[in-house]
């Protein structure tokens, strides 16, 4: 049986706590998804970041020339998300946006979604796919980091086998590849990972 996991309150997590000091935080554009942009040819086009949080991914990519939009259920962090796109003169729509309940009413060419998924509970996995597809445009791509079942730490999200995503994923997406990798952060060491590239069916 799946070990049920806690999570914090995310709103009051992002009023508390430093983005800088939080064990996802990245500052640059994750390679594996940096990799498979370049794999697929991808380099235009409109994206959402899905549980964005700080933000760095949506601001990356921005960078990079992509329309992009970063959602997330804390409000916290869509202000500071915001005011740090705002610094850098980006020009990116950041919404306070809870997946389950989305207010979301366009359609985007791809989807990142870098450890959102994997603090939703195992009951609300097949919610998440249904509204992750209905969100991504015909040929459309879900690019997707998980924490992979090669992490040993006995806290933290939950944890997922290459098995594990195509059973969830594998009737609304052609599953292109799975492959083990690492979870940039703060942490140390990197917490193993599994990065998946998913086509809309
Ligand atoms: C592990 S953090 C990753 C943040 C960000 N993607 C990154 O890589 O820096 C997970 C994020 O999912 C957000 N989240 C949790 N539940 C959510 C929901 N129901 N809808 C949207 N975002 C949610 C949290 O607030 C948090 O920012």
């Amino acid at each position: 049986m799946t070990q049920q996991r806690e999570f914090p309150n995310w709103n009051n997590l992002y009023q508390e706590r430093q983005v800088e000091t939080m064990p996802w935080y990245n500052p640059d554009l994750d390679v594996d998804l940096e990799q498979a942009l370049t794999k697929l040819k991808i380099n235009s086009g409109t994206v959402l970041d899905l549980g964005t949080g700080p933000g760095t991914q949506a601001i990356a990519l921005a960078k990079k020339g992509f329309r992009a939009t970063g959602t997330d259920i804390s409000e916290a962090a869509i202000t500071q998300a915001e005011s740090k796109a705002k610094e850098e003169g980006l020009d990116i729509t950041f919404r306070q946006d809870d997946i389950f309940h989305s207010h979301l009413n366009q359609e985007f060419d791809f989807v990142f979604d870098r450890g959102c998924f994997h603090v939703f509970h195992p009951d609300l996995r097949q919610d998440y796919v249904r509204i992750v597809h209905n969100l991504i445009k015909p040929k459309g791509y879900l690019f997707l980091k998980c924490f992979s079942h090669l992490e040993t730490r006995e806290e933290g999200p939950y944890r997922f086998t290459p098995e594990e995503i195509k059973k969830n994923f594998g009737d609304r997406f052609n599953v292109l590849s799975i492959h083990e990798t690492v979870y940039q952060g703060t942490l140390d060491p990197l917490p193993k990972a599994l990065f998946s590239i998913l086509e809309i069916i």
